[in-house]
């Protein structure tokens, strides 16, 4: 594990990412290795979730935004689906401590309305109630899909143009990032995706453009400080030219 000397030494020497995005993967693979059931990998996973926030927090990094749910994991058995709904609304309580303790605001994106009433309603307390801390950001990624991220909003513009309030020859980049979910969120500098996969999934693809990806094969639940120290080491080398050239 990473000593204090370690985590002082990182906070002290490398680029820290404003906002770091995570697909966090393979719980279902972790699970499935020890002989257990997939939900208990998904436990496992909220639990490393609990102290990746704490491990962010300490490193500097201000925006943390993690991928729980695709607006594709409906795919998945009815059972696998449900294990993770009541985990969420478990979760998302649970997470209420954390967040106050860390100075962590919440927000979720994604679309709500599949999800059940109660957990509609843990979700907005957890907003409510952690709407003025300032230390850092969690944004949850529940029901998400980028590409829903995008229809959704083309459709708000597209009734905002009907209803006058939006002229459509004054819409730029700006426009359309006001309209997503993520609006006021700055975009990703680091995305770290978890068990090896090297794919977007429909994570954020429009906020990603420029965004620094690592991938790593650990598996999501055991994901830890060095780890991310790992990651952010990798960043911090990354010469980030944006379509320009190297100063
Ligand atoms: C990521 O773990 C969490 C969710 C998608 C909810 P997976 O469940 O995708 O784990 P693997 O990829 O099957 O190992
Ligand atoms: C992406 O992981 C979604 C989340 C981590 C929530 P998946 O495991 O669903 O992605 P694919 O199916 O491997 O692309
Ligand atoms: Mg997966």
């Amino acid at each position: 594990m990473a000593t204090k000397e370690q985590i002082q030494n990182a906070r002290d020497t490398l680029k820290i990412p404003n906002h770091l995005a995570i697909i966090l993967d393979g719980n279902g693979r972790w699970a499935e290795r020890k002989h257990l059931p997939r939900k208990l990998g998904h436990a496992q996973g909220c639990e490393t979730l609990e102290q990746t926030i704490r491990d962010c927090n300490e490193l500097g990094i201000k925006y943390l935004t993690v991928y729980g749910f695709s607006t594709e994991n409906w795919k998945r058995s009815e059972e696998e689906v449900g294990a993770l709904m009541a985990l969420f609304h478990k979760y998302i309580i649970k997470l209420k401590k954390v967040a106050m303790d860390e100075g962590c605001r919440v927000i979720s994106i994604g679309d709500r309305s599949r999800f059940s009433p109660s957990l509609i309603d843990a979700l907005n307390e957890i907003e409510e109630l952690t709407k003025d801390l300032t230390e850092m950001t969690l944004v949850l990624a529940l029901n998400y899909g980028g590409r829903d991220e995008i229809a959704r909003a083309t459709r708000r513009m597209y009734k905002a143009v009907a209803a006058g309030e939006l002229d459509p020859d004054t819409i730029t980049e700006q426009t359309v990032s006001a309209y997503l979910d993520t609006a006021g969120i700055p975009d990703p500098d680091l995305l770290v995706r978890t068990s090896g996969e090297i794919r977007l999934s429909n994570f954020l693809i429009w906020q990603l453009a420029y965004t620094e990806i690592y991938v790593t094969d650990v598996l999501w639940p055991d994901f830890n400080m060095d780890e991310l120290i790992k990651a952010v080491e990798a960043f911090s080398k990354r010469d980030r030219r944006f379509g320009g050239r190297k100063k």
